[in-house]
């Protein structure tokens, strides 16, 4: 492919995230998991137009979801068929909140943020994140959906790379609805877990935390890390949590979490490290996506180290996993 050709690609990469972010809205794949449909089925089924839908199909087609099987049907290929909800390891769940209008928009504001080192979510939406996702009970249904499709494959590669069977308690902090501590629960039955987060959302957990039959093991609260966390816990888990911050309130959640510890308990970080990380283009767009809508950042190994410093923690190793995530293990300094 020439260069013009390539940069094109690049350029309108946009359109083929939004035209994916329909098809998971719409459940396409789902709907052809038993072999080929025509468009008048699928619009029927999705209620949608039936002449925009066969566009959206044929550029679905052209980047490989589907295929068009013939008389104006199509079927999923190895790929469509990998985007279906009911399939181990589905990123259906993430596209559907990927293309939401208000996500967006604050990626639209992308050059802001570049030009002023602001968060241009707050500059769109005129709060941070999580206040909005607070006032939007459907946006957070969305959010937390992803949070739990992109975990699902992270924990069980976390669950079989470190070893948790050697905690009694685990307290995952900004655990979102409990899918890696169901994770540890599951793969390690004489552990206990506490997942805490933002009280409006440990209140979808309960039914992931049933489903996976770990419910009776596991205590679930609600609150915010800037206040306090459970106390006493062995070890305290945060995924995907410090990369949302900036340095300064991402020490401050180190500290609450050590404030709340037994001098012998860990702490671990679940996160992807810039400086190891196996999938660049992955890590480097997570960074860009914490800089417009969180404010915070991806990080190298020494700049974890430093951070745990401040709040009081010595890194102690660093664990791979077979995903794009690390596992940070520290300890409270001496
Ligand atoms: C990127 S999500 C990660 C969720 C989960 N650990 C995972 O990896 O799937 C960040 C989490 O931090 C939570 N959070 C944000 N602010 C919080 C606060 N002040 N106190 C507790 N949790 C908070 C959010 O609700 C969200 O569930």
């Amino acid at each position: 492919m020439d260069a013009s050709r390539q940069l094109h690609r690049l350029v309108t990469g946009y359109q083929v995230s939004q035209a994916v972010h329909v098809a998971a809205t719409l459940g396409l794949s789902d709907l052809l998991a038993d072999g080929p449909r025509s468009v008048v089925e699928l619009a029927e089924a999705t209620g949608t137009d039936a002449r925009s839908l066969r566009r959206l199909m044929r550029g679905l087609v052209a980047v490989g979801l589907y295929v068009d099987s013939g008389d104006d049907r199509f079927a999923n290929t190895e790929l469509g068929d990998a985007f279906r909800n009911d399939v181990p390891r589905s990123v259906a769940g993430w596209a559907r909140f990927v293309g939401r209008p208000y996500h967006w928009q604050a990626y639209a504001s992308l050059e802001y943020s570049v030009r002023t080192g602001e968060t241009g979510f707050e500059a769109v939406h005129g709060k941070p994140v999580w206040e909005y996702l607070a006032e939007h009970p459907e946006e957070q249904n969305f959010f937390a959906g992803a949070m739990t499709a992109l975990s699902g494959v992270v924990a069980e590669a976390v669950v079989e790379a470190y070893d948790f069977g050697q905690y009694g308690t685990v307290v995952d902090v900004g655990g979102g609805r409990g899918l890696l501590l169901s994770a540890v629960l599951s793969r390690y039955p004489s552990v206990g877990g506490v997942l805490f987060d933002r009280p409006d959302v440990t209140a979808g957990a309960q039914q992931l935390l049933a489903a996976a039959g770990v419910a009776e093991r596991c205590r679930v609260v609600g609150g915010s890390f800037f206040e306090s966390v459970p106390a006493d816990g062995d070890a305290y888990v945060l995924k995907s949590v410090i990369h949302d911050w900036a340095d300064a309130e991402s020490v401050e959640i180190l500290r609450t979490c050590r404030r709340a510890m037994p001098a012998t308990s860990r702490l671990l970080l679940v996160e992807q490290l810039l400086d190891l990380c196996p999938d660049p283009v992955r890590t480097a767009f997570s960074d860009l996506t914490m800089l417009v809508v969180a404010g915070g950042q991806e990080r190298t190994t020494d700049e974890y180290r430093s951070l745990l410093s401040a709040a009081g923690f010595d890194l102690t190793r660093t664990v791979a996993t077979a995903s794009d995530f690390f596992v940070i293990e520290a300890v409270p300094a001496q």
